[in-house]
């Protein structure tokens, strides 16, 4: 094929710079080399602030079974409905060129290009996560990213911040557990964690909790595993991922979502007294069994992993017509936070890349900017212009009002709410094997830290099941850690 400039002129010579004499100097009139360095030095973009190193695949999700009670969105209007989807994993506290393999939650950040938008459901492997207020999440991770001074992961920083934030608890003996160090991204399931809602065509709302579960079955690596593989092969779930949809291996994910009306969530509150929209907190099986909903399965890598994954710009806030959000006090700092983030890191017109463009057409008078693709045509760039058929405005799309209660304020519910039951019973649903290995990852770091940390963060572990502590305390004290 044959080079030439980025404006389409032939390249005369790839390989010898324009030169006064075969010794040079270089002339400043070879605009290809110049163009070349000057491409060359912009080739990076900011890394994601977390979840910086990913892999994405294309794939298809099926609906297998009739939700149209719940909810009106197009994608599920009818069984063996087929929407193209974009999936990217991740590990979070990483830079880009980080180990895949490290204890770490991993992303599952889903977009389906239904009919009606994009829809993203950006998640991790895990039913919760460690805060349930967003205004916590940049002080986190800065505990799970280097030090200021020594850059080094610290962790000082974690447990500091762990055995200060209680409710973190539930999180980190997730992440302790083997299930911090699964197997490559096919053999995990996802979750989207946050409890959003559905509303169906009579206007009527249900919440729910989606669910997505590995059809390859679940598979960890121990420590060892992990810890050789990070050396050995840094890029293996990438490598895995990759090569299994090369192969025609097409991993499958269960999509299934747990349904409950606001009275079942009220009564259920009344009972167990867990806020149902508290991010660090599950909905037991047994309380919202999980329905049925249709099938996942990545089919396609990507051309070039640059343009379609790491430009790749998903945003929990894109939720299409027939779903909502929550009252969830993290869920509504990721609304923001996301195409914030995007602006900043691939631009103010991120959404007319290919990956991110919907697939159906699309309309608004936001124009101009960088990088600007059609860039709406000759279409007229303002509103309201009922003409042309602009939507019936406000938020929602037929979304009844949802009410809300209470006194504007800063709520502080540390010590006032229940954040042990939930963690006390993972523990206790492990098998003794898996507690042990559980003992063994925690005291790994956790034997680094000060004493008062220790002593802090092992009450913790205590008041969730005086097991759960005292294993922690035999595993530190078989490192030589002198704790009571
Ligand atoms: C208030 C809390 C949170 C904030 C402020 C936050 C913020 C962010 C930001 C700014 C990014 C980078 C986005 C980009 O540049 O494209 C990101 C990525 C991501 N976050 Fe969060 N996050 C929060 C909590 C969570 C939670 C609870 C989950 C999972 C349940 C999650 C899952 C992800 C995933 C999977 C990605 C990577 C998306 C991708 O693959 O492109 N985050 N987050």
């Amino acid at each position: 094929m044959k080079i030439t400039t980025a404006s389409g002129i032939p390249v005369a010579d790839n390989q010898n710079s324009l030169t006064a004499g075969p010794r040079g100097p270089v002339l400043l009139q070879d605009f290809h080399l110049i163009e070349k360095l000057q491409h060359f030095n912009r080739e990076r973009i900011p890394e994601r602030v977390v979840h910086a190193k990913g892999s994405g695949a294309y794939g298809t999700f099926t609906v297998t079974n009739d939700i149209t009670k719940y909810t009106k969105a197009k994608l599920f209007a009818e069984v063996g409905k087929q929407t193209e989807t974009f999936l990217r994993f991740s590990t979070v506290g990483g830079e880009k060129g980080s180990a895949d393999t490290e204890r770490d939650p991993r992303g599952f950040a889903v977009r389906f290009y239904t009919e009606e938008g994009n829809w993203d459901l950006v998640g991790n492997n895990t039913p919760v996560f460690f805060l349930k207020d967003g205004i916590k999440f940049p002080d986190f991770i800065h505990t799970q990213k280097r030090d200021s001074q020594t850059n080094l992961k610290s962790p000082t920083a974690m447990f500091d911040f762990w055995s200060r934030t209680p409710e973190s608890l539930h999180q980190v003996t997730t992440l302790f557990s083997s299930r911090g160090t699964p197997d490559g991204y096919r053999h995990m399931h996802g979750f989207g964690s946050h409890t959003y809602s559905l509303i169906n065509e009579a206007g009527e709302r249900v919440y729910v909790k989606w669910h997505f579960l590995t059809q390859q079955g679940i598979k960890n690596l121990s420590v060892d595993e992990a810890t050789r593989i990070a050396g050995t092969d840094p890029d293996y779930s990438q490598r895995d991922l990759f090569n299994a949809i090369a192969g025609g291996d097409f991993p499958r994910w269960d999509v299934k979502v747990q349904v409950a009306t606001e009275a079942e969530l009220a009564a259920w509150e009344a009972r167990t007294g867990w806020n149902p929209f508290d991010l660090t907190k599950v909905w037991p099986h047994a309380d919202f069994p999980l329905v049925t909903v249709g099938v996942l399965e990545l089919n396609r890598n990507p051309v070039n992993y640059h343009a379609e994954v790491e430009q790749a710009a998903l945003s929990p806030s894109n939720v299409v017509p027939g779903m909502g959000y929550s009252p969830d006090k993290m869920l509504q700092a990721r609304l923001f936070a996301y195409h914030d983030a995007q602006l900043y890191r691939v631009g103010t017109n991120h959404q007319h890349l290919p990956v991110n463009a919907p697939r159906c057409p699309f309309h608004n008078h936001q124009r101009d900017g960088a990088m600007a693709g059609a860039n709406g045509g000759a279409a007229v760039n303002y509103d309201p212009v009922q003409s042309q058929g602009s939507n019936p405005h406000g938020m929602g799309h037929g979304e009844p009002p949802l009410a809300l209660e209470g006194a504007a304020g800063r709520y502080d519910g540390r010590g006032k709410e229940d954040d042990y039951t939930q963690a006390g019973d993972l523990f206790r649903l492990m098998p003794a094997d898996e507690q042990q290995k559980l003992f063994n990852n925690i005291a790994g770091p956790l034997s680094q830290v000060s004493a008062e940390i220790i002593a802090r963060q092992l009450a913790h572990f205590d008041q969730a099941d005086a097991a759960y502590g005292a294993g922690v305390r035999q595993a530190l004290k078989a490192r030589g850690v002198n704790v009571a």
